[in-house]
């Protein structure tokens, strides 16, 4: 087998330098466990960026992953598929929506969210003037340039703009700032349920309730992207589910297939019928084995009772987690719902996160100074007990400067 240093040497000869990758070569995976080259095991509380969120190698996904790897991955959109539809429409019973779209990617289907928005808007005012979109601060909804048209930070916008046109930026929860940025000119609002990338930060009831209804009354379409905290993450299917808003379109990616790549973008009402044969499309998004695997994390899901499991395993995490900010110094708040959690630090998480993973314990540094939680959906009392153990040991050691 291959070392972390020759595996980091080919690396950086033949990849382009996107990633500031840290000294882990991953090669095992194992229910909430991953498995290093040197045989080191880390309790992963980050799952692949909220997308392992069975864990890994569950047995009912590579189950299917065999026999529909046998029977048939790709056919290509030219046909129908047996389980396109079907998750579709296990889909749009979960959301609310209607109609589907299904992507390789988060960022491809907050892609077709923009241009679905954009064909609405076309429709509504034919001279091309409605195409505005409202988009919060600090946001984070992909690195396509549509995508990245409506992330609000600037260290991944710099380098690429001009971006997209029409793209209003306010500040979360600023009900003033959102009331001052939506005009007949805007096709659409895109919000976050929870911001994820931006640091485990939530939209307010009273802001999320006035989006919808600034939206309604402008004839502008509510995009809700929900793939970070979607699909259970916060113990519900949806973030905003317990909110009184109904958006017209929602994303969805990360867990969908546990693992393997698939995104969905579904609509309602006259957004759902918005776009025209051949308006939109992919060569690989909905494919058969995707497909079949999101209908057995949904079935997963379901038949293991799991939205209840996030609710209280996020519960006891909390609960933790707030005990150790009595304690710390350099925490300064616990935010989050479920199993999509975040501490605010006065000080870079780098040296925390850093400190975890060599103790065994897998979190991220999201935002310069917030320590990001998102554990897989099937963790046990036992795991959140060590997972805190690993924290207050890495606080107490980095705040006393032995680490
Ligand atoms: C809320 C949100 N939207 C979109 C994306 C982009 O997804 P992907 O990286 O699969 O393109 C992400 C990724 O982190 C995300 O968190």
């Amino acid at each position: 087998m291959n070392t972390l240093e020759q595996v980091r040497q080919r690396e950086q000869q033949y990849l382009l330098s996107t990633y500031a990758r840290l000294p882990l070569l991953a090669v095992e995976g194992k229910g909430v466990y991953l498995m290093d080259s040197e045989g080191r095991k880390y309790l992963d509380f980050l799952a692949g960026i909220a997308v392992n969120a069975l864990g890994y190698a569950h047995p009912r996904i590579v189950r299917v992953l065999r026999e529909q790897g046998k029977r048939l991955m790709h056919a290509s959109n030219l046909y129908f598929n047996e389980h396109q539809g079907e998750l579709a429409e296990r889909l749009a019973r979960i959301t609310g929506m209607e109609r589907a779209f299904f992507t390789n990617s988060g960022t491809e289907a907050v892609e077709a969210a923009l241009k679905l928005a954009r064909a609405h808007g076309k429709l509504l005012a034919p001279d091309g003037s409605k195409f505005e979109i409202v988009a919060l601060e600090n946001a984070f909804h992909g690195r396509t340039m549509g995508a990245l048209s409506v992330t609000g930070q600037a260290k991944y916008r710099q380098a690429f703009e001009p971006l997209l046109p029409g793209v209003r930026f306010v500040p979360i929860n600023d009900e003033a700032a959102l009331a001052a940025s939506i005009s007949e000119r805007t096709c659409a609002v895109i919000l976050e349920g929870i911001q994820g990338e931006g640091g485990i930060v939530g939209c307010s009831s009273a802001f999320l309730r006035l989006a919808c209804q600034l939206a309604r009354q402008h004839q502008a379409l509510l995009i809700m992207d929900e793939i970070q905290c979607g699909l259970g993450r916060t113990g519900k299917w949806l973030a905003f589910q317990d909110q009184e808003i109904t958006p017209d379109i929602v994303t969805l990616a990360k867990p969908i297939a546990s693992g393997f790549p698939l995104g969905c973008m579904l609509a309602r009402g006259a957004a759902a019928n918005a776009f025209q044969p051949g308006q939109h499309g992919t060569t690989f998004g909905g494919g058969p084995l995707a497909c079949r695997l999101g209908l057995e994390f949904l079935n997963i899901m379901e038949e293991d009772e799991l939205l209840n499991h996030i609710a209280s395993m996020g519960n006891l995490m909390l609960h933790g987690l707030q005990k150790l900010a009595r304690k710390s110094k350099s925490i300064t708040e616990v935010r989050g719902r479920g199993l999509i959690l975040g501490l605010q630090l006065n000080r870079p998480a780098k040296p925390f996160v850093d400190r975890a993973r060599d103790l065994g314990l897998l979190v991220n540094a999201t935002h310069e100074t917030v320590v990001r939680l998102l554990p897989p959906y099937i963790i046990q009392p036992k795991h959140v007990r060590a997972a805190l153990a690993i924290l207050r040991q890495s606080f107490a050691e980095v705040e006393s400067g032995q680490a």
